[in-house]
């Protein structure tokens, strides 16, 4: 297989999870015989910094033609005082929207050795494993009309949030596709009790469910969903959302992995996938070496099955990660114990890469018998 990979460190703790997860994906390339090339390119503070723009058009062309997209976080302080339109995350919601992908997919899942750095009880978050399904290219990050209207002291500010039912058709479908995969149920969640957009939702997503009479449907209200995540996370299989909700619950929920820096994102549907670790730029942390990789690395397994079709390779990245975590290695944020094994946010990423290899060793030897 060959790929070409365009990078985008970005922000913040961004450039440091991505030279890990470039790592790990150049220790599979030499394991397998692929064929990957890397190229960075400046997006979001790190843009503006060079060029006075969250997003370049020569980052735009270079991910337009490449073959996946991996992207560190966006987000800067440097930047607050700027209007929305000219911060770091406008970049990110420009890329977003250039490359097309309207289904962002967040897995979560509760790592049985990890369980101690969940604020929850082992028997609530021990087997929860959600995958959410977040509308990425609609609802009130991109409804027109937005602004702020100055007047004398004081101001209104507006914003709208808008979906169509082609909208909503098309994630719905990701979301029913993939939970065919999984254990066959979706939980649509929205706010029909008080908006006429999720009143569309909820008829639209019932209608799609009528193409996939195998698969399960429920609906909750976003307010009921957000309880439900953390009291009983196994009841969920597939979670439907609009982009808002999708990225409140989804950071919410990051409890169950026990720290946001676990979770990983693949972005589907578009011309160019987008893969990026769920959590932001962190710019409290950034560049002292305590970063947690896995997310980035995570979503790199992500870029392996969807984009490539490599399920063992995908699988083996995923192997890695529980194998370092069993071992007792810990990045700071998901340190519990004296006895955790602390490493830094390089020697994570060694760690993983090293299991890659002796997983797909493994693997092989399980074949050969
Ligand atoms: C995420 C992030 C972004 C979002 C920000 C950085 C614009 O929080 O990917 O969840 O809100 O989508
Ligand atoms: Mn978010």
């Amino acid at each position: 297989m060959q790929l070409r990979i365009v990078v985008l460190p970005g922000d913040g703790v961004g450039p440091e999870v991505t030279e890990q997860a470039v790592s790990v994906l150049r220790e599979v390339a030499n394991i397998h015989g692929h064929s990957f090339t890397f190229a960075e390119h400046p997006a979001g503070g790190a843009a503006i910094r060079q060029t006075g723009t969250p997003l370049p058009a020569s980052t735009v062309d270079a991910c337009q033609q490449a073959g996946a997209v991996l992207l560190g976080a966006i987000g800067s302080p440097e930047f607050d005082h700027l209007p929305s339109s000219l911060k770091p995350e406008a970049g990110l919601l420009q890329l977003r929207r250039e490359l097309g992908g309207f289904a962002n997919l967040r897995p979560v899942k509760c790592y049985e050795s990890l369980s101690a750095a969940s604020p929850l009880r082992g028997e609530i978050a021990e087997d929860a494993d959600i995958l959410f399904v977040r509308e990425l290219l609609g609802g009130l990050y991109f409804g027109e009309p937005r602004g702020i209207t100055p007047n004398n002291g004081n101001s209104a500010a507006f914003n709208t949030m808008r979906y169509s039912v082609s909208e909503i058709e098309r994630v719905a479908q990701v979301a029913f596709e993939t939970a065919r995969q999984r254990r066959g149920k979706v939980t649509s969640v929205d706010k029909a009790n008080v908006l006429e957009t999720s009143q569309l939702w909820r008829q639209t997503v019932t209608r799609v469910a009528c193409d996939y009479p195998d698969i399960t449907l429920d609906h909750l209200y976003v307010d009921a969903a957000a309880m439900h995540i953390i009291t009983n996370p196994r009841r969920f299989d597939v979670i439907l959302t609009e982009n808002l909700f999708g990225d409140i619950l989804s950071d919410e929920a990051a409890v169950i992995a026990g720290s946001l820096g676990m979770l990983a994102s693949a972005t589907v549907g578009g011309e160019v996938d987008l893969y990026e670790p769920v959590h932001g730029s962190a710019p409290d942390i950034a560049g002292r070496g305590i970063a947690n990789p896995l997310g980035a690395i995570a979503s790199a397994a992500m870029l392996l099955r969807h984009t490539l079709k490599l399920a063992d390779e995908a699988a083996d990245i995923e192997a890695a990660i529980e194998h370092v975590m069993e071992a007792g290695y810990r990045t700071r944020d998901i340190a519990t114990a004296a006895t955790d094994r602390m490493v830094t946010t390089s020697e994570m990423g060694e760690l993983v890469s090293e299991a890659v290899a002796s997983v797909a060793d493994m693997r092989y030897a399980y074949h050969a018998v």
